[in-house]
């Protein structure tokens, strides 16, 4: 069963998302362990409370390199197939980067390439966009660039503020993360410059 290290500094919405889709049989896989940056995030009490194994790992005090070393080596000991970026909200270090050569996926509320970087639903919002959205994507040395794996377009409608959208996006978002790893582990796929191609 191909094993998931969760990583998350926040709410974790997504991680529960792709927990329910675990534990309805619609998802091949399991999460070998759910590690939060912030001991306060509400995603590692969700874990706790599920009986996955849940980590904190205070990011407080350390260079990134230092600290993504200390990742690795937890994501190492709970042999993770995949790191699945659920809202972590750090820059990851090149070196962790090429420690898990594309094994890394995100999600990110835009549609890439638009909007990278924090708040993007209200980076939309605020541009004026008429289609917002999100993105799943392989992790690559660049903010929000890798390869992308899915993405699903969320219309900005009269009458929305940045929160209505961000909510029906995130919706998206709890939709389209499981479907892109139910694609990715059942299926063949091959990474050509920088398309995403799967096979049947
Ligand atoms: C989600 O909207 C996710 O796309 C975003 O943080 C939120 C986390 O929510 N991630 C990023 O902005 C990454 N740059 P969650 O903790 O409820 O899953």
């Amino acid at each position: 069963m191909t094993r998931l290290g969760i990583v998350l500094s926040g709410r974790g919405s997504n991680f529960l998302a792709i927990a329910a889709q675990i534990e309805q049989g619609n998802l091949p896989a399991e999460i070998a362990v759910v590690i939060s940056n912030r001991p306060d995030a509400e995603g590692l009490a969700a874990a706790r409370k599920r009986g996955l194994q849940a980590l904190s790992l205070p990011s407080k005090g350390l260079d990134r390199e230092e600290y993504d070393r200390r990742l690795e080596a937890a994501l190492r000991e709970h042999q993770v197939d995949w790191v699945i970026l659920a809202g972590y909200m750090r820059i990851l270090s090149a070196g962790f980067i090429r420690a898990f050569p594309q094994r890394i996926l995100n999600i990110h509320p835009s549609l890439l390439p638009a909007f990278p970087g924090l708040d993007a639903q209200h980076q939309a919002f605020a541009y004026g966009v008429k289609i917002a959205g999100c993105t799943v994507h392989f992790v690559d040395e660049q903010l929000d660039h890798g390869p992308i794996v899915l993405q699903a377009a969320v219309a900005v409608e009269d009458g929305d503020t940045a929160e209505t959208l961000a909510a029906r996006i995130l919706q998206q978002e709890h939709r389209i993360y499981s479907e892109a790893l139910r694609r990715l582990f059942t299926r063949p796929w091959r990474i050509v410059d920088r398309r995403v191609e799967l096979g049947e």
